[in-house]
């Protein structure tokens, strides 16, 4: 079982400078939210509801005028700072106190996940008994991606932006780890682009044989925000798919009035402050079904 979720919402989003010189990446809009709302509201539908979010240095303020302390969701926000992208690992070393003895999840706050099938995925965080599991999704240049190689319906080779073909499976960048996962952060030693390595530390798991996958498939949508056209193809998708269905993707208040996390009188709260706009309205909506 799951019950604890980290954000890793740090990263110098230099591939999106200018932009990023006067806000962290993951509070730009995707659509109408921004864009860590998605990972949170995968990490909610989880039932994740104990959440540590790891921000640039001097962003915790704006991550909290944002989402404060979560209460309103009926969650738990908790924020630390990451004072320099030394790699995704370091989380687990930012996050050891959060995490305590527990299993934990990490999810990137640049992904974007949705579609047939993933909220039956996400269960897999309340199965979670040891070790690893890792998120796989085919596409369509791995080359930009972890990547594994799958043999007899195990992984048989992992490897960060392969230069060379070896299988369209990428890492997607949602991870479930064991306790242990702390002490093995603390094994691994910088890569050539002098950070330590997500795919290092997952090996570590294949070599005790303790590494599972799911693989998402077809109906699943997976990207990750890394440059500004990740940003419109993204934005372009929540729009078609919220106007054609009439519904909301990553609508946190939604999602914790529906699993009566907060009751009618929260909700109000929430609706009156984010004033009068197009997510206001939509949550009037939810309040007269
Ligand atoms: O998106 C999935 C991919 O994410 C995986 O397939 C790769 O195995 C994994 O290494 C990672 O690749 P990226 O090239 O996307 O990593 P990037 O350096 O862009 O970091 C991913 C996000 O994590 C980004 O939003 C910034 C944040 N980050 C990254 C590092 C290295 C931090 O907050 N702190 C860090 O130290």
């Amino acid at each position: 079982m799951i019950k604890k979720g980290i954000i890793l919402a740090g990263g110098k989003g230099t591939r999106l400078s200018p932009i990023t010189k006067s806000t962290n990446k993951q509070l730009l809009p995707i659509y109408d939210k921004p864009l860590f709302f998605y990972p949170l509201s995968n990490l909610m539908l989880a039932d994740i509801r104990n959440i540590l979010i790891i921000v640039n240095k001097g962003q915790i303020k704006n991550f909290y005028n944002s989402i404060g302390n979560g209460s309103h969701l009926g969650i738990k926000i908790f924020y630390k700072e990451q004072v320099s992208p030394n790699g995704i690992p370091e989380s687990f070393k930012i996050g050891k106190k959060f995490i305590g003895k527990s299993n934990v999840a990490l999810i990137l706050g640049d992904n974007f996940f949705y579609g047939q099938g993933l909220i039956d995925q996400l269960e897999e965080l309340k199965k979670f008994k040891s070790g690893c599991t890792i998120y796989l999704k085919d596409v369509p240049k791995p080359e930009n991606y972890g990547v594994v190689k799958i043999k007899n319906n195990k992984i048989s080779l992992i490897t960060e932006k392969p230069k060379k073909f070896v299988s369209s499976k990428a890492i997607t960048g949602l991870y479930l780890f064991d306790n242990d996962v702390i002490k093995l952060t603390h094994k691994l030693k910088p890569s050539k682009r002098n950070e330590t390595e997500i795919v290092d530390l997952i090996k570590y798991y294949q070599k005790k044989r303790k590494l599972n996958h799911i693989k998402l498939g077809r109906g699943a949508i997976w990207s990750d925000a890394g440059k500004i056209d990740d940003f419109t193809n993204i934005s372009n998708f929540v729009t078609s798919v919220e106007k054609v269905q009439g519904l909301k993707i990553a609508c946190l208040d939604e999602i914790a009035y529906k699993k009566n996390w907060i009751k009618k009188d929260q909700l109000i709260k929430n609706i009156n402050f984010y004033g009068n706009c197009p997510y206001s309205d939509y949550l009037r909506k939810i309040l007269k079904k």
